[in-house]
């Protein structure tokens, strides 16, 4: 067996079904999970059809860099979105099958494993970047390193799962200097762009590009489909960036077997192609916000996300603890924030926060916080 798989962590899933094990909630309240971060929005009736149009595209191997008519559609996303000249189709942008797989295979194929080879993710993070930089044979960092020496791969996530901050342009260009000086490649972990209440977040390849930055060295932004238009089941994003990198992606991809079925790229041209079911998708999470933001007290604080779906709770005693007592008294599952994060100079950043996706629709979203809001009141 390979001996890396020992080193992988639990899931947060699994490290939370463990601590539920044996705890049955009182039934007289309705079981509401706003644990996963799963979109529930309907998935729009436009990518549907395109999807269902395109079946004949079952009986065909799909290519693995996927169709020019799909690259053509990112490319005019990215232009559109982020105001940055539309990036070579032919060249810099490569269709993925979720921004999960990718982000892991990524890793794959950047990374000379090797004693010293270590790599530098979030704190606290999707759990999938340690994973990736252990089977490819280095170390996580958790947080900024002290030294940068043997550091290969810095994985940035705008906005951030789970506290929603986003990188601005100070941000990046702290970070591309850094990579400048070290030669580290940046994955740029974008999936939860679309998802914002005030400002559009700032996406990594535009702040290369208002930078002045001459082009995207060492630079690759990972996007999907699966929140910004409810559709997670499809497996559906893009990689975009430094051509160099990407040429090699697509080696290493063809060799892993990650082509995109037809009939999904088509679905995808359609989702990329519109953005009124985007907006009215940004309109249901920023009702649900301002509902329910309003029910959390003191000892609770949680402020406005500046990107995604979930509030990041501050809670006044330990969270795997407040998770417990949330499912068992009132029904709600949560996750507790220390299972997103890891130990960094004596702490976990992640103690004494829950995670709530606010997925699930508004009035058991609503429900919910009061929920929360009354076993805070109560302990
Ligand atoms: C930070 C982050 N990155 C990537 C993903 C993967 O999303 P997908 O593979 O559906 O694009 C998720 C999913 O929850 C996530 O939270």
């Amino acid at each position: 067996m390979n001996p890396l798989l020992e080193k992988l962590q639990p899931y947060p899933f699994e490290k939370l079904r463990r601590l539920l094990a044996g705890v049955s909630p009182d039934g007289k309240l309705s079981a509401i999970n706003l644990s996963i971060g799963e979109p529930k929005h309907p998935t729009p009736e436009l990518v549907k059809k395109a999807l269902l149009q395109s079946l004949e595209g079952l009986a065909i191997y799909p290519l693995t860099a996927g169709l020019p008519e799909l690259r053509q559609a990112v490319a005019q996303w990215l232009s559109r979105r982020y105001g940055i000249p539309a990036p070579d189709p032919a060249t810099e942008v490569l269709p993925v099958n979720g921004t999960r797989e990718a982000l892991f295979a990524f890793a794959q194929t950047i990374l000379n494993p090797g004693e010293n080879a270590r790599v530098v993710c979030p704190n606290p993070f999707y759990q999938i970047y340690e994973g990736a930089a252990i089977l490819a044979g280095a170390a996580p960092v958790y947080g900024e390193p002290r030294s940068w020496e043997g550091v290969q791969l810095v994985y940035a996530c705008s906005p951030a799962n789970p506290s929603g901050a986003v990188m601005g342009l100070e941000d990046w260009k702290r970070l591309f200097a850094l990579s400048d000086r070290h030669g580290f490649v940046i994955a740029s972990d974008e999936c939860y762009s679309e998802i914002y209440l005030e400002a559009p977040p700032l996406g990594a390849l535009e702040a290369a590009h208002r930078l002045g930055r001459a082009g995207y060295g060492r630079l690759v932004a990972f996007s999907s489909l699966s929140k910004r238009s409810n559709c997670p089941g499809m497996r559906s994003g893009f990689a975009a960036g430094d051509a160099s990198l990407i040429r090699k992606f697509l080696l290493y991809r063809t060799y892993h077997g990650s082509a995109m079925s037809l009939a999904v790229q088509q679905a995808s041209i359609a989702a990329w192609s519109d953005e009124k079911h985007v907006e009215e998708n940004r309109r249901l999470y920023a009702e649900k916000f301002r509902a329910v933001l309003p029910l959390l007290a003191p000892p609770l604080e949680a402020g406005l996300p500046q990107g995604g779906f979930y509030l990041w709770l501050r809670t006044p005693i330990d969270d795997a603890e407040f998770v417990r007592r949330l499912h068992a008294e009132y029904n709600v599952l949560a996750l507790p924030g220390s299972y997103l994060a890891r130990d960094a100079e004596g702490r976990n950043p992640g103690k004494n926060h829950v995670r709530i996706a606010l997925v699930t629709p508004l009035d058991e979203c609503v429900e919910a916080m009061r929920r929360i809001a009354q076993l805070a009141a109560n302990l």
